[in-house]
C-alpha cells in the first residue's frame, strides 16, 4: 500500500521541531486538567503532604491562593477533598451545611466564579473507621451506604459544586445519587462517577493527604481487582445506566488499555486520575536526578491523553499547564 524502504522514510516527519508540532496526533490542553486540592480546617494554614512534595493542605481561607495558581495556568476545573473538623461511624460531617467541603465551595465560587468546581463524594474521610462505607458485621454495608452518599452529595450541590464524583464503589450509588439530587431541585448537577476504580498500592500518599487510611482491614471488597479489563466495562454500563455523565478511570497510567477500552465503549466524556502515587514516584525520582521530572510528567500526561482520556485529574495540573502555555 505505502511502500518501503528506501522511499519510504518515516524518519522525513520527525526532521524539526516544525514539522512534528503539525504531524503530532495527541495534544493536550490546560483545560483538560483537572487539580485535586484538600482542604482542612483552621486558618492560615498551607501545610505540605510528607509523601506528596509540592502538595499542601489548604484552610478554607487560603484555598483560593491555589486554585488562583490554577486558573492563572489556564487549569478551569478543581476537585476538592475535605479532612473534617471530626470523624464518627457514619461520617456525619459528609453533608453538613458548615463542613469543610461546603465552605470551599462558598469560598471558591466566590473568589473564582469561574471555576468548575467538582467534589468527591466518599466516606472514608469523614468515617473515624476510615472505609468508603458504614460497617455492619465487620464488613461494608452496601445498601445503607447509598443514603449517607446521596446526602453528601446532595450538600456538596446545595453548597454550589458544579459536578459530584462519587469514589466509594458502592453498587448502586449512582442511581441513589441521581435521585436525590433531582428530588432536590439539582436537576442540573453533574455525576462524574469514579466508574472504574481499582484496588491499588498508588493511593498510598492520598491517604496522608485525606487522613482516609482504613482502621482495619482494606478496600479489596468494593474497589476493583487490579487483573480484571472486561469488569471495567460492566462497572461502566452500569453507571451510565444509572445516570453518570461522565465516568472515571483510575489509577491512570498502569492502567491505559482500561482508559482506551472505555473510550472505546462508551460516547460520554471519560476521565483518568493520575494519583497520587503516580505523583509522589515522578517526584522522588526527579527529585534524585534519576530522571528529568519535567519531561515525565509531559510524558505520562500526554499518554493518559493518547489512550483515551478527555480529562486528566493530577497533582502536576498547575505545572504541567504553565508549560503548555509557554510552549
Ligand atoms: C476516596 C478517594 C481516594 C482517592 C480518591 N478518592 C482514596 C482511596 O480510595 O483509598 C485516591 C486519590 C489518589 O491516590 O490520588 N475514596
Ligand atoms: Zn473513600
Amino acid at each position: 500500500m505505502s511502500g518501503s524502504f528506501p522511499s519510504v522514510r518515516p524518519r522525513r516527519l520527525r526532521t524539526t521541531a516544525r514539522l512534528r508540532a503539525v504531524v503530532r496526533e495527541t495534544r493536550l490542553s490546560p483545560e483538560q486538567l483537572v487539580l485535586p486540592l484538600f482542604v482542612v480546617p483552621g486558618r492560615g494554614k498551607s501545610v505540605e503532604v510528607g509523601s506528596m512534595p509540592g502538595v499542601r493542605q489548604w484552610s478554607v481561607d487560603r484555598v483560593a491562593e491555589e486554585a488562583g495558581r490554577a486558573w492563572e495556568a489556564g487549569v478551569r476545573s478543581v476537585i476538592l477533598f475535605g479532612i473534617p473538623e471530626g470523624k464518627d461511624a457514619v461520617g456525619s460531617h459528609a453533608w453538613r451545611e458548615d463542613g469543610i467541603v461546603q465552605q470551599a465551595l462558598a469560598e471558591l465560587r466566590r473568589a473564582l466564579p469561574e471555576m468548575l468546581l467538582v467534589t468527591d463524594v466518599c466516606m472514608c474521610e469523614y468515617t473515624d473507621h476510615g472505609h468508603c462505607g458504614v460497617i455492619v458485621d465487620g464488613d461494608v454495608a452496601n445498601d445503607p451506604t447509598l443514603e449517607l452518599l446521596a446526602r453528601e452529595a446532595v450538600s456538596h450541590a446545595r453548597a454550589g459544586a458544579d459536578v459530584v464524583a462519587p469514589s466509594d464503589m458502592m453498587d448502586g450509588r449512582v442511581g441513589a445519587i441521581r435521585r436525590a439530587l433531582d428530588a432536590a431541585g439539582h436537576e442540573g448537577t453533574a455525576i462524574l462517577s469514579y466508574a472504574v476504580k481499582y484496588a491499588s498500592g498508588l493511593y498510598g500518599p492520598f491517604r496522608d493527604a485525606a487522613d482516609s487510611t482504613p482502621q482495619f482491614g482494606d478496600r479489596r471488597g468494593y474497589q476493583m481487582d487490579p487483573p480484571n479489563g472486561r469488569e471495567a466495562l460492566r462497572e461502566m454500563e452500569l453507571d451510565l445506566a444509572e445516570g453518570a455523565d461522565m465516568v472515571m478511570v483510575k489509577p491512570a497510567g498502569a492502567y491505559l488499555d482500561v482508559i482506551a477500552s472505555v473510550r472505546a465503549a462508551c460516547h460520554v466524556p471519560v476521565a483518568a486520575y493520575q494519583v497520587s502515587g503516580e505523583y509522589a514516584m515522578i517526584r522522588a525520582a526527579g527529585a534524585r536526578g534519576w530522571i528529568d521530572e519535567a519531561r515525565v510528567v509531559d510524558e505520562s500526561l500526554v499518554a493518559i491523553r493518547r489512550a483515551g482520556a478527555d480529562l486528566i485529574l493530577t497533582y502536576f495540573a498547575i505545572e504541567a499547564a504553565r508549560r503548555l502555555r509557554a510552549g
